[in-house]
Formats: structure tokens, C-alpha cells, sequence
């Protein structure tokens, strides 16, 4: 049966990586039918759209989407729904991908590159599960009016709603608790039941889901202390599992200390296993087209694709361990360059993973 993957390279460094991933698919020679489309600022350049029709349906009618990265400043001034962010929120909203998967894994090669004490992150190994379709990003009401009461009456205001609905909360802990189960059984379900009622509910919803899972160990912790549990003792976590906006906060700091930013893959799922697979580093416009940029993370995305998407646990193997070994070659890019080590650009990383990958015979 034919895997059909909607390829969409978007801004920034996207383009570079994403062709280096696409070309280590093509060498698995599995029967996969790739289209690609325009996304983010360069859709919006091209269709004055970040999100035009034709890519969300390209997206939609495929198994699942090979994402690079949407954003430059000079987009920063347009209206807000029409910024290359948008994109990546509708490809979410549209397509239901509410389970974020963001492993936070320390390469023992990389070890030296973490900010943190190397004996702090070696052998980190963190997965956070977020939940990507609900929260403060996508509430409603929001937007901008007079101020209806308080201290501040009739003055300009903004205000965004944060909510979570039970089954919104139900499913993705049903996610975060089997995700555990393949790995070290514990989870902990970062809130803010001490001030906010949206986590209260959650954390309450959380412990009656967590009874079906006896063999799961669940802890709770606030997010300000999350924060700083993950620069003090980050390996004492296993399953970091959270809402929207705590995700995207704690899964930036989480990424960081791995020192290695350019090596994190990411898959956000729907309930159909569909998945929108992309590096959990953003369209670094500052080394766009310089050819510099890591594709490891895109390369590992794809395979992440390959194992949640595709059903193909031996190719996504493959690249996994083809990866390991250009790292023990010494191979780096700039990102996570350090002394001793070989300093290549994109173009000639993603050859060093084919050529890993065809002498596995
Ligand atoms: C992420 C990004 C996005 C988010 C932006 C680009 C909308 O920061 O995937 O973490 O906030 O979710
Ligand atoms: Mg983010």
C-alpha cells in the first residue's frame, strides 16, 4: 500500500532540512507517494495565505505531513492570521493533532554541549506530552474591547480564555499514561491547580483517568516548580505531561538541556493516528540558505513518522541508528559543535546518513 506524505519545508532553514530528510526517506525504498506545498510566509508570498486550501487539504488527505518550520520578522507586522504561525495552529486545529509527543533525549556525544553540568543531563532521556488543540491558545472569547468593570473600566484591554473540557483532558491523559507504559511508568502532570480552575479540573480529571492505570506511577507538580525541577534534577522525570501553553514553555526549556536543540524530533497525533511530524526547533531566519543548519532533527522527525504513522518500526530504526553512527563518526554542525569533533554543513550531514544507512546492507 502506498504512504502518502505531504511534504511542506515552509520558512526559514525549513527548505534545507527538509531536503535532507526527504532524501533519506527516498533511500528506504518504501513505497511512498511525497507531494509538497507552501506553507507559512512562503505560502503567504506565494497565495497570500500561511494556510492556503490547497495545502490544508494536501495535509488532511495524507498519512501524515513531513512539517520543516514557518517565521521570519519580516512577518512580525502583518494582521495576526495571516502570520506564518498561523499555519502550524490551523494544521493542528483542522486536522485534530491534540497529542504532542516532545522527546527530550541527551546524546552521550552531546553531553558537553548541555548548559547544564554534564552529570546533570547525561543520560537524560525525558518524553513531554502536550496538549496541543485546547488551552488558552485556541479558548474563546478572546480578543481586544473597553474594559467592562474593575479597577480599570473602559480602558483598552486583551484578554484570551484558558479552558479545558473533560474529554479534551480525558484523551490526552489516556495518551501520556500509555506512553509511560513503554517506558519508566511514571508520569507527572504539570498544573496550576493552586491558583487557575482550568488545572484544578485537570489534575481532578487526571487522577480519576490515572485509575485505570494501575502500573503507572503519577505524580503532580506545579508548573513553576516544574520549571524548576527541569534545571535542577531533570532526569528524575519520565513523562512530563501537560496542557497547551505549559508544553510550549516547559518543552523549549526541556529541548535546551539537552545542549542539542537541532537533534529533537516531534510528532503531534489525532485520534486516527494521522501525524504532523517536524523539528522541535523553530525557522532560524538568522542561518536560512547558509546551508549550516542540523537536519537531524527532521531526519529523526521522519522517523518518528515512520514508527507512529506509517507502521514501519524497522526503516524508523534504520535512521535512528544511522544517526548514532554519524555521531560517533565525530560529525557535527555548527549547533552542536565542540572541539575534537568535525564540523560539516547540512548538504553533507544528511550524505553522512545515507551513507550510514546503505552500509547497514
Ligand atoms: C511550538 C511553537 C508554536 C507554539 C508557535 C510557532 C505557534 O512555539 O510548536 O512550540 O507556540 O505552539
Ligand atoms: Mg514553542
Amino acid at each position: 500500500m502506498v504512504m502518502k506524505i505531504a511534504v511542506l519545508p515552509g520558512d526559514g532553514i525549513g527548505p534545507e532540512i527538509v531536503t535532507e530528510a526527504v532524501k533519506v526517506l527516498k533511500a528506504l525504498d518504501l513505497p511512498f507517494e511525497m507531494e509538497e506545498a507552501k506553507v507559512g510566509g512562503a505560502a503567504y508570498d506565494a497565495h497570500g495565505h500561511p494556510l492556503p486550501p490547497a495545502t490544508l487539504k494536501l495535509a488532511m488527505d495524507s498519512d501524515a505531513v513531513l512539517f520543516g518550520s514557518v517565521g521570519d520578522w519580516k512577518y512580525d507586522k502583518l494582521d495576526r492570521p495571516l502570520r506564518p504561525e498561523q499555519a502550524i495552529l490551523g494544521l493542528r486545529k483542522n486536522m485534530g493533532l491534540f497529542a504532542n509527543f516532545r522527546p527530550a533525549i541527551c546524546y552521550p556525544q552531546l553531553t558537553h554541549a548541555s548548559s547544564l553540568k554534564p552529570e546533570l543531563v547525561a543520560g537524560l532521556d525525558i518524553l513531554i506530552i502536550r496538549e496541543l488543540t485546547g488551552d488558552i491558545y485556541f479558548g474563546q472569547p478572546r480578543g481586544r474591547r473597553l474594559s467592562p468593570d474593575g479597577e480599570f473600566k473602559g480602558a483598552e484591554e486583551a484578554f484570551d480564555t484558558m479552558r479545558y473540557s473533560r474529554p479534551e483532558i480525558e484523551r490526552i491523559a489516556h495518551v501520556a499514561f500509555q506512553a509511560a507504559r513503554k517506558r519508566h511508568k511514571r508520569v507527572t502532570s504539570v498544573d496550576k491547580a493552586n491558583v487557575l480552575e482550568t488545572f484544578q479540573f485537570w489534575k481532578d480529571v487526571v487522577i480519576e483517568v490515572h485509575a485505570q492505570y494501575p502500573d503507572i506511577e503519577l505524580d503532580h507538580m506545579y508548573v513553576d516548580n516544574a520549571a524548576m525541577q527541569l534545571v535542577k534534577a531533570p532526569k528524575k522525570f519520565d513523562v512530563l505531561f501537560t496542557g497547551n501553553m505549559f508544553g510550549d514553555i516547559l518543552s523549549d526549556a526541556a529541548a535546551m538541556l539537552t545542549g542539542s536543540i537541532g537533534m529533537l524530533p516531534s510528532a503531534s497525533l489525532n485520534a486516527k493516528g494521522q501525524g504532523l511530524y517536524e523539528p522541535s526547533h523553530g525557522s532560524a531566519p538568522d542561518i536560512a540558505g547558509k546551508g549550516v543548519a542540523n537536519p537531524l532533527a527532521t531526519i529523526l522527525s521522519a522517523a518518528m513518522m515512520l514508527r507512529f504513522s506509517l507502521n514501519q518500526e524497522a526503516a524508523a530504526s534504520r535512521i535512528e541508528a544511522a544517526v548514532q553512527t554519524v555521531l560517533e563518526q565525530g560529525l557535527r554542525t555548527g549547533d552542536i559543535y565542540s572541539e575534537g569533533t568535525r564540523k560539516v554543513g547540512t548538504v553533507e550531514m544528511g550524505d553522512a546518513v545515507l551513507a550510514a544507512l546503505s552500509r547497514q546492507g
